[in-house]
């Protein structure tokens, strides 16, 4: 065994991160509270991502704190195959009552790559069940971003993200809907765009409906740099997967839970899937859980329309369900709805949209994107060095007690939806300050 400081570094293969460069230059994060993470030497950072697009209703809230800590104590764990407890049958029927339409049975997962492959599989169990053995086609579109495991990746459309790993055969992808000539710095949808839909006509005509099973995308594309849906693309989505009869899968890990204004994008948009993933917020980030939403014909189907008595559905992870996560998503949906926050994006998108548009002619500045509380500043690249200077505004921000995300050239910003105006015009006066004095 080697010895090692109990500050060392080094063992923790840190996930999704230049790990020489961080660990030359650590940026440490020891608590947080509200609109805030305070470093170990304790100054305090303005979250301007909400964690990692997760804390919707801002830091260590009491009352998920405490939900925790009180299921901590009455039930650590307890496995859901084959048992059950009554914390995750509650938070189910609570989201089947969140979620649009007859989107009323959930699947639990531990995260959101978990949700993502469940469900690829269900909507494949679901085809099965239907007699439709041949339709095992999925589709998603480039940049598309649905986590990390063997599915996400072949449906997520993130060239760094499959380079090098295998990726599931008979999967196609849609193009992506970001163009900086048609629609640069539109101000929530793009007008430009819907016909980018009318792709998937094509690949149906390549690869005949009868062998598709399902298309998977972002409602809003969150990872690859805020891809807002132009107006009427994702109702042609729906309109010709229903034609073809084809399941539309919307991944609202990121969207779900009041980012984007309402519950979820497909309640805000007015578009609703057959099924619908999501994960961070549910729990507001304090638990890793992620969830399946499924329409009611589709448990019915592969669930009551079952041959046999036995296991209808062979998948799940030895954490779906989880007592501290059910517990911690209960907790949160209260803090949700009681303090209105399914409606703060909508409400304060305006203030919101105008601030960020204000970058417009900061330096480097390219394009601005932005939806319900999000939005996404897109720099010029540096000649020979893509996403240096984002990399550079990043770590300027952090130093000057400020936290955004970057991706290749683009910074994107999706606070806690409980950030205040006066905060809106702290991160957006001092993100420019930064823009001025950043090369
Ligand atoms: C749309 C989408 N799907 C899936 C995932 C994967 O979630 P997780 O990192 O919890 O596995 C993410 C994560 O950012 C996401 O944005």
């Amino acid at each position: 065994m080697t010895q090692r400081a109990a500050n060392d570094l080094d063992p923790f293969w840190m996930p999704f991160t230049a790990n020489r460069s961080f660990k030359a230059h650590p940026r440490l994060l020891a608590s947080a509270r509200d609109m805030h993470y305070f470093t170990p030497d304790g100054r305090s950072i303005l979250d301007g991502t909400a964690g990692l697009w997760c804390v919707n209703a801002g830091h260590a809230r009491k009352p998920i704190v405490e939900a925790i800590q009180r299921q901590a104590e009455v039930l650590d764990y307890a496995p859901t195959f084959q048992l059950g407890h009554p914390l995750v049958f509650e938070l189910a029927a609570r989201l089947g009552m969140l979620f649009p339409a007859d989107i009323n049975h959930v699947f639990f997962a531990g995260s959101g790559s978990e949700a993502v492959d469940s469900a690829l599989k269900i909507a494949l169990a679901y085809q099965r069940a239907r007699g439709f053995e041949n339709r095992t086609r999925l589709i998603g579109r480039q940049k598309g971003y649905h986590g990390v495991g063997f599915g996400g990746i072949s449906v997520g459309g993130l060239e760094n993200n499959k380079r090098g790993f295998l990726t599931l055969p008979g999967v196609d992808h849609l193009p992506h809907t970001l163009n900086l000539e048609e629609a640069a710095f539109s101000r929530g949808q793009p007008a430009w765009g819907a016909h980018l839909a009318d792709e998937l006509e094509v690949l149906i005509a390549e690869h005949g409906a009868e062998t598709i099973a399902a298309v998977i995308v972002e409602p809003m594309s969150g990872s690859a740099g805020v891809i807002v849906p132009p107006v009427g693309y994702l109702e042609r989505l729906r309109e010709i997967t229903t034609r073809h009869d084809i399941l539309l899968i919307f991944d609202e890990v990121i969207t779900g839970f009041g980012r984007v204004g309402g519950a979820t994008a497909a309640e805000t948009l007015g578009v609703i899937p057959d099924l619908l993933t999501c994960a961070k917020g549910l729990t507001n980030g304090a638990v890793p859980m992620g969830a399946v939403g499924v329409r009611g014909e589709i448990y019915d189907a592969v669930v009551n329309g079952a041959a046999g008595p036995g296991i209808e559905f062979f998948h799940g992870y030895t954490y779906s369900g989880h007592p501290l996560a059910a517990a911690a998503g209960l907790a949160t949906l209260d803090v949700y709805e009681g303090e209105g926050l399914y409606d703060r994006a909508r409400d304060l998108g305006p203030y919101w949209e105008e601030a960020v548009h204000s970058l417009k002619g900061a330096p480097h500045v390219i394009d601005i994107r932005n939806m319900g509380l999000v939005a996404a500043v897109e720099l010029a690249p540096r000649p020979e060095a893509p996403g240096a200077r984002a990399t550079e505004v990043f770590h300027r921000a952090f130093d000057e007690g400020l936290l955004i995300r970057v991706t290749g050239d683009v910074i994107a910003l999706s606070p806690p939806l409980i950030i205040s105006r006066e905060q809106v015009d702290e991160l957006i006066g001092r993100l420019t300050d930064i823009l001025r004095n950043t090369p």
